[in-house]
């Protein structure tokens, strides 16, 4: 028997009723997550340790930063900053807000993509042809003052906990681009700077459990659309990345974040630092959840490949300089995909 689609907007309201995923969940067969082929990380995701970033071996863990992002685009960081009280409480309250009744979580629920604050499901409802077995809240939290009004007031704890994590990741993410920028052989703040304004959205990404997790994804393979992104996750497995042709799972470390590159990066580095492929898949037996920071340019700033990065003899400007909004309408008006959406913004080679 075919499952087919359900009256419900979001996953986690239907799948405890039902033994075979809808058919609008259904992968191709040549699209499907192949599990059994996936390695485990072992040690092919570096772990970096921040704790000397400020110190006299500087130096040497702005070494380990350029390896990680020129050789893997993704890293494991430990020693960050963030305190575990502040990271607790955002698993906590995070999955509270996802065991809340259905007409609570769906008060927030929109499909447009440029809502501040929504609950959706999927990745791009108005575009997916094939559903994602996700829900999920997405909100910008910079500046937090902009938008904590509308952020969820329930649980009661949600804002005061959202805007501690918030603050506390995006300082860390800005000793992030002074590291990276220095590992580029840029001035400290050069990545900053080009960013205008700056913004930060996070997205709360729930995956109930799947009854058939070898034809459906949480998240296709895609790159994300960032400078960089900062990822929490759960102690449950889910995300895998693509490296050196095979799917790599990132088992979760407890209070580490998993960082990776994202299309920005790639654009401001001049392809020295590449965004990469990475996916969620579910399983049978638990919920996951992860929360994203994405760091991005503000919209009215202007993105291109740094200057000093470019010289006429070996390395010349692979992308051309644009208004970054150029690019975020570009990705919001697709589903998610594999293809990079980085090819509309090359350098004319003529
Ligand atoms: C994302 C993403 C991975 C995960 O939200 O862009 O890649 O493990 N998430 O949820
Ligand atoms: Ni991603």
């Amino acid at each position: 028997m075919v499952t087919s689609a359900t009256s419900k907007l979001l996953v986690s309201d239907f799948d405890s009723s039902v033994s075979h995923i809808p058919s609008n969940y259904v992968r191709p067969i040549f699209d499907r997550p192949n599990l059994s082929e996936v390695e485990s990380s072992g040690d092919s995701i570096p772990l970096i340790d921040l704790r000397e970033l400020h110190g006299p071996n500087r130096t040497e863990i702005v070494q380990q930063l350029a390896i990680a992002c020129s050789t893997y685009g993704f890293f494991q960081i430990k020693n960050h900053g963030v305190p575990d009280t502040t990271i607790d409480k955002m698993l906590t309250v995070a999955r509270e807000f996802f065991h809340q009744p259905e007409s609570e979580r769906v008060k927030h629920y929109s499909a447009d993509p440029t809502k501040t604050t929504r609950v959706s499901t999927s990745f791009n409802i108005g575009a997916d042809k094939i559903l994602n077995w996700r829900d999920f809240l997405r909100l910008h939290c910079f500046p937090i003052e902009d938008f904590i009004e509308e952020w969820p007031s329930s649980p009661s704890s949600f804002k005061e906990a959202t805007a501690e994590y918030a603050t506390s990741v995006r300082a860390l993410v800005l000793r992030l681009l002074e590291a990276i920028s220095e590992s580029l052989g840029l001035e400290r703040d050069h990545i900053s700077n080009i960013l205008g304004k700056h913004a930060q959205h996070m997205a709360f990404n729930y995956y109930p459990p799947c009854p058939e997790p070898e034809l459906t994804y949480g998240l296709p393979g895609h790159k994300d659309p960032t400078v960089i992104t900062v990822l929490l996750q759960d102690q449950v497995s889910g995300l895998q990345v693509f490296k050196d042709d095979k799917w790599v799972a990132v088992n979760p470390i407890p209070n580490t974040f998993i960082v990776n590159i994202g299309d920005q990066m790639q654009v401001i580095s001049n392809d020295k630092y590449k965004s990469v492929l990475h996916r969620a898949v579910v399983n049978t037996e638990n919920e996951r959840l992860s929360i994203p920071t994405f760091y991005f340019p503000s919209t009215d700033a202007v993105i291109g490949p740094a200057h000093e990065l470019i010289n006429e003899q070996d390395s010349l400007a692979v992308y051309r300089t644009f208004p970054f909004v150029e690019y975020w309408d570009k990705f919001w008006n697709r589903s998610l995909a594999t293809a990079s959406c980085l090819d509309a913004f090359k350098a004319s080679t003529t």
